[in-house]
């Protein structure tokens, strides 16, 4: 909770790099004043994923200390310098400006460097888990080309950004085979995939569903191994396959990667698929939420390559344990 007597907060974050148990420490700071085109916001919900754990260990290195924390939605609490398009007291949901400020979503105020408004009737839990799930998913599949006549195999489509793919995959009209496990794989067929299950006979369970090699694969499994199968799966042509995060395979098998891809073309998904959260036409599935104490138990969770959905911190929740 913020002291307004001493203008400090709790935040969660690191000052060296490394496993992210050791680096990590729950502390009090001074809260942050937003700068030109940021906006501050009481956290209401902050995402944790796989990609604060890959920042503790020093992908993109920058200065230091940083907090975890990339997706929170809020309440704007002040307003930088150039910013029009918001005002104190509306409630946003977007990127944090974890690269430039010494702390993250994971605190009670936080700094945003991107805020879409959220629409009426989304659940602000739901909004802080869509930013990294929609953003990443959208950007790939975009890549690879959305084409109605095609189909796309995701694979690890339990993962957020997995889930996130087939429902933006099927909304653009595409045909999509999801591999995942028993978690939701109900209900990835329910909104229009045909599903199995990943890890061995993968191959020979894709060829019973897809006559012919599928069109194009999308890797978003939080655990490397299969892009040999994909390339397979894919009738031998690695670049009709593209991982979001089997980078040293990729680079041998000659498979696609997001960091060989062309950045400066990405388009703005967010209010889109904002919208249809409100309007229960798409979800991010949330398996549980922790008070921002309880940050260990997320951060263990999501290690054990499980998580079964989006796991989110609500710093104004100084509930009981983890639910
Ligand atoms: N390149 C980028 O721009 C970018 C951006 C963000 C994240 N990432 C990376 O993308 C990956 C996914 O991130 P996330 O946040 O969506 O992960 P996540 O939600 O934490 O993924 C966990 C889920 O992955 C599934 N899974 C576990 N082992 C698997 C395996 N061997 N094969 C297939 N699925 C498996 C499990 O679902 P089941 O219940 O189905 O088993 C589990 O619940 C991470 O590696 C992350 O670092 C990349």
């Amino acid at each position: 909770m913020t002291d307004p007597m001493t203008d400090t907060m709790r935040t969660v974050r690191f000052h060296e790099y490394g496993d992210p148990a050791d680096v990590l420490r729950l502390e009090t700071t001074p809260i942050p004043d937003p700068g030109p085109g940021r906006v501050r916001v009481v956290v209401h919900a902050c995402g944790l994923a796989p990609a604060d754990w890959a920042l503790c260990r020093g992908l993109f290195p920058g200065e230091l200390p940083r907090g975890i924390g990339c997706d929170v939605s809020g309440t704007v609490d002040a307003i930088g310098e150039d910013v029009t398009d918001t005002a104190v007291g509306e409630l946003v949901f977007g990127t944090t400006d974890w690269k430039n400020c010494p702390t993250a979503g994971a605190a009670d105020r936080a700094i945003m460097d991107r805020w879409v408004r959220v629409p009426e009737g989304l659940d602000l839990v739901q909004a802080a888990a869509l930013p990294m799930a929609v953003d990443t998913a959208y950007a790939h599949l975009h890549w690879l080309g959305f084409d109605p006549e095609k189909t796309v195999l995701v694979h690890g489509a339990g993962s957020t950004i997995g889930f996130a793919a087939v429902e933006i995959a099927l909304l653009r009209g595409m045909r999509v085979i999801a591999t995942a496990g028993e978690t939701y794989a109900q209900r990835l067929r329910d909104l229009g995939a045909a599903v199995t299950s990943y890890g061995d006979g993968m191959v020979d369970r894709v060829a019973a569903i897809n006559r012919g090699p599928v069109d194009l694969v999308l890797d978003t499994a939080p655990v490397g191994g299969a892009l040999p199968d994909l390339v397979r799966i894919a009738g031998g042509d690695p670049k009709r396959v593209l991982t979001i995060a089997d980078f040293a395979a990729a680079a041998e098998l000659g498979v696609r990667d997001t960091f060989h891809e062309d950045m400066t073309q990405r388009v703005e998904p967010l209010p889109e698929f904002a919208q249809l959260a409100a309007d229960g036409r798409f979800a991010v599935p949330v398996a549980r939420t922790f008070p921002l104490d309880q940050w260990k138990a997320a951060l263990e969770i999501s290690q054990s390559g499980h998580a079964r959905g989006k796991l989110l911190l609500l710093p104004g929740d100084s509930g009981p344990a983890a639910r």
